[in-house]
């Protein structure tokens, strides 16, 4: 079965529980209703929260290919910048930077979300420009602010290399490359880059062991308190747009605007992807603006400006503590060795000279 067909299929399911019919919501917030779980394994418990499938691979040749195109720096006009350096595997699949570096050293407008489980995402971005991760990845290559090259050179380059001409060949079966070909192999590694088996997943399943009672007194109070009525189904988060500052408006360092910059709606402003809570331990700092730094810090201001909350100090280690146990299982990667550039291969251009 092709990995996308089973997420699908788990998506579909934890919409039973998530208040989100197919995927899709724009705004208002309601509590998630807990339903029968028609197609769960009698095993999970009912909860608004379902556990990460993990990868099904079955084109080898296609992910490995799209692991090459996603850490091969020559796709930026530097030479220098990759998938990889603002979405570094070693750290999350983040940067762990307030707003991304660019070419240039270009200071990004907005904090990098985590490519790790965000194929589960209803759309891609914080504003959800890009329907899917196909889309989603013919955008930094052109950005001038981050990969600051065009889709025509990438392309050039790539047929410039006798390594990448036979091996886009060998999965394609034909030899010419084109963006669809470089975006659908790096979108089918990514699909690959799911954290299944964190401890609260081992809980899901029904291991009274894996969380302790601080833990789980973090998960009951994220429950009642009502975190779960927008992070919610299997990526705790990815599946809805909801307002930054519901019942207190966010003072954001930021310019962007939100989902409104996609829809052209003023009802829309300052709506936002909900980010994913899974590895949120590794994705500091948080919020699109990157403005705060610790997991302290956001729960702090969630609770304040979603909820109309004050936690005490003891309640905020306890979410924090809740937080830190959907660290999943790190993709393993075996770092590419890339086929080498040949003579005509274009020459990187770092400094713009
Ligand atoms: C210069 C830094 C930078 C580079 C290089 C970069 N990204 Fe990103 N990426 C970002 C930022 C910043 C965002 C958020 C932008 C926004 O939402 O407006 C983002 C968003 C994404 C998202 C959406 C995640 C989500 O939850 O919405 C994915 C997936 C992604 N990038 C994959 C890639 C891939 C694949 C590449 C290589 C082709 C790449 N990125 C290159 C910084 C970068
Ligand atoms: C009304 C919907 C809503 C509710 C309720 C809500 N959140 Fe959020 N959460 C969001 C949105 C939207 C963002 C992204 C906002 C932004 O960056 O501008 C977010 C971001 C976060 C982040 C930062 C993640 C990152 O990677 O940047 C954390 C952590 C978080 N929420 C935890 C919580 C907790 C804990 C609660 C309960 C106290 C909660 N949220 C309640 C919608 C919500």
């Amino acid at each position: 079965m092709n990995p996308r067909t089973l997420l699908a299929g788990f998506t579909a399911c934890s919409c039973l529980f998530a208040c989100t019919p197919d995927k899709q919501t724009d705004g208002n917030a309601t509590a998630p209703e807990t339903g029968t779980p028609a197609q769960q394994t009698e095993s999970v418990r009912n909860e608004p929260v379902t556990p990460i499938a993990p990868a099904v691979i079955t084109d080898t040749a296609m992910v490995e290919l799209g692991k090459k195109l996603y850490f091969d720096p020559r796709l930026s006009l530097s030479g220098f910048i990759s998938c990889n350096s603002c979405h570094n595997l070693s750290m999350g699949g983040s940067d762990n930077l307030k707003s991304s570096i660019g070419h240039k050293w270009a200071k990004g407008p907005i904090n990098s979300p985590t490519v790790l489980n965000s194929n589960l995402n209803l759309a891609q971005f914080w504003d959800g420009r890009a329907r899917d991760l196909k889309e989603q990845a013919g955008g930094p290559i052109e950005n001038p602010g981050e990969m600051a090259f065009t889709h025509e050179l990438a392309v050039d380059l790539l047929e410039s290399i006798p390594g990448y001409v036979d091996e886009f060949s060998a999965v394609f079966g034909t030899e010419a490359i084109d963006i669809d070909k470089i975006t659908t192999a790096i979108a089918a590694f990514e699909e690959t880059l799911v954290t299944p088996d964190s401890r609260f997943d081992l809980w899901l399943k029904g291991d009274d062991s894996a969380l302790n009672d601080e833990e789980l007194d973090g998960y009951k109070l994220f429950k009642s308190s009502g975190c779960t009525a927008c992070h919610n189904g299997s990526g705790l988060g990815g599946n809805s747009f909801q307002k930054m500052g519901l019942v207190e408006p966010y003072q954001a360092t930021s310019p962007v605007e939100g989902r409104s910059a996609v829809t052209g709606k003023d009802a829309d402003r300052f709506n936002f992807k909900v980010p994913t809570l899974r590895n949120v331990e590794l994705t500091y700092p948080y919020f699109h603006d990157g403005e705060a730094e610790t997991l302290a810090e956001a729960v702090e201001v969630m609770g304040r400006i979603q909820l109309g909350r004050t936690y005490s100090e003891e309640e905020n280690r306890q979410i924090v503590a809740f937080l830190k146990t959907l660290t999943g299982t790190q993709p393993r990667i075996d770092l590419p060795i890339l086929p080498p550039s040949s003579d005509e291969t274009p020459r990187p251009d770092p400094f713009g000279d």
